[in-house]
């Protein structure tokens, strides 16, 4: 006789999902499987400092967890980096600023880590200039050069490598976050060249940020190709995460039951009024009313201050690691699509309190995070095995 489960779906409706095909002999557990995320548990001691070093690197925080990343090692004593012209997001990410941010927090990782096993990392940044503006144009020329030289001084974010996660979860909406903890993120930013920080954890002050999220995001996900480009990066149930170790992982059993039952059409946008449709809008919704503050980062818009963003993001990150705050990014109000133009322009308007960026010499917002505390710690994502990012 099959094996009946009554599921309650986020959206509020109940199914009776027929198991026995599908569902058994996987586990039920929404862990992800444990070998997608073995990296977290750091890397094997190694003769090379460099793949070491990478194995945390990879952990970085990426937009869609696309892990665009290639390191060539032909060179002794020098990584070069390089990006994969494939993993890129060409509509919520059309001139791939974000990408590259992911390429910023990548190598700082890689330079916090080379700087533990006692190396000092030289960065030449765009050896052989800097990639097209235009997405369809990049090509394999390298973003950075880091050649290891002697006597690197240990930094003490390392220690919260392993630890940061990107919580993807409401926040405790019970708990505020306070001054203190935002300047002593906003300072971690001050070591970062062209980067400058600000935020607020001021209750009174959250309702325009936190309404912003919202809005940026249904344009985002009532957009039929930004929206799709999320869908086609979902990668549901244990053996689509394990076979990807990338993208946007669910696993929890309501998503996989209505995978199963076919209600989550990867094919087509969610029809309005679908479980499907309303999962995904109020978990927007949630993450933005239940912000407990906002930190953002801005600089110029040339390639090398995307790089220089991630790297300074990824730090504060790691030290609101430290203080258990946690840092979501919502990026959807700084995506250069046109249907977004307002939402980014206001995006400027109440971090800047500026006009929206009309060149890369401009003072742009790189990157718009939600802050608060989580209610219960979020988990490691998945990644590729260390060797798919490796060309020696
Ligand atoms: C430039 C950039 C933009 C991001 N934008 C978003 C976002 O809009 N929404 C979101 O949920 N996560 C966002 N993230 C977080 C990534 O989804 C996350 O880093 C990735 O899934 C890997 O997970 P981890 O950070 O927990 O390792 C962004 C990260 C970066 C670096």
């Amino acid at each position: 006789m099959d094996r009946r489960n009554f599921i309650k779906l986020a959206g509020g409706g109940v199914v009776v999902a027929a198991t026995t095909s599908h569902l058994t002999g996987c586990s039920l557990s929404s862990a992800y499987p444990a070998e997608a995320i073995e990296i977290w548990h750091g890397p094997q001691e190694n003769a090379d400092p460099r793949r070491w070093a990478l194995a945390y690197a990879i952990t970085a925080p990426n937009p869609h967890n696309l892990q665009p990343w290639i390191a060539d090692l032909h060179e002794p004593n020098v990584i070069t980096i390089r990006t994969d012209p494939t993993r890129v997001l060409p509509n919520t990410d059309p001139f791939g600023r974000q990408i590259l941010i992911g390429h910023g927090a990548f190598l700082e990782l890689l330079v916090i880590a080379l700087a533990q096993k006692g190396f000092s990392a030289e960065v030449a940044l765009w050896p052989e200039g800097e990639l097209s503006t235009q997405l369809q144009q990049w090509d394999q020329r390298p973003i950075a050069r880091i050649s290891l030289q002697a006597n690197g001084a240990k930094d003490p974010l390392f220690s919260q490598i392993l630890q940061r996660h990107t919580p993807k979860t409401d926040f405790d909406t019970s708990k505020a976050v306070d001054a203190t903890a935002l300047q002593q993120l906003l300072k971690t930013t001050e070591t970062t060249p062209g980067i400058r920080a600000g935020g607020t954890v001021d209750a009174e002050k959250l309702s325009p940020y936190r309404e912003l999220c919202w809005q940026a995001a249904q344009v985002e996900l009532l957009t039929p190709r930004t929206v799709m480009e999320s869908i086609h990066l979902t990668r549901v149930g244990p053996a689509e995460i394990l076979q990807h170790r990338d993208g946007i992982s669910l696993n929890s059993l309501p998503i996989r039951i209505m995978d199963t039952l076919g209600l989550f059409d990867r094919k087509n946008p969610p029809e309005k009024d679908s479980q499907a449709y309303k999962a995904m809008m109020s978990r927007y919704q949630g993450f933005s009313q239940s912000a407990m503050g906002f930190i953002w980062l801005s600089g110029t818009n040339h390639r090398s201050d995307q790089i220089q963003a991630g790297r300074a993001y990824v730090r504060m990150q790691l030290r609101a690691t430290e203080l258990g705050i946690g840092v979501h990014p919502l990026s959807q109000a700084l995506q250069e699509f046109p249907e977004m133009q307002a939402h980014y322009a206001t995006a400027h308007q109440i971090t800047l309190k500026r006009a929206a960026p009309k060149s890369a010499d401009d003072e742009t917002v790189q990157m718009f995070c939600r802050l608060g505390y989580t209610l219960k710690p979020a988990s490691a994502t998945p990644r590729r095995t260390l060797e798919k990012f490796i060309k020696v």
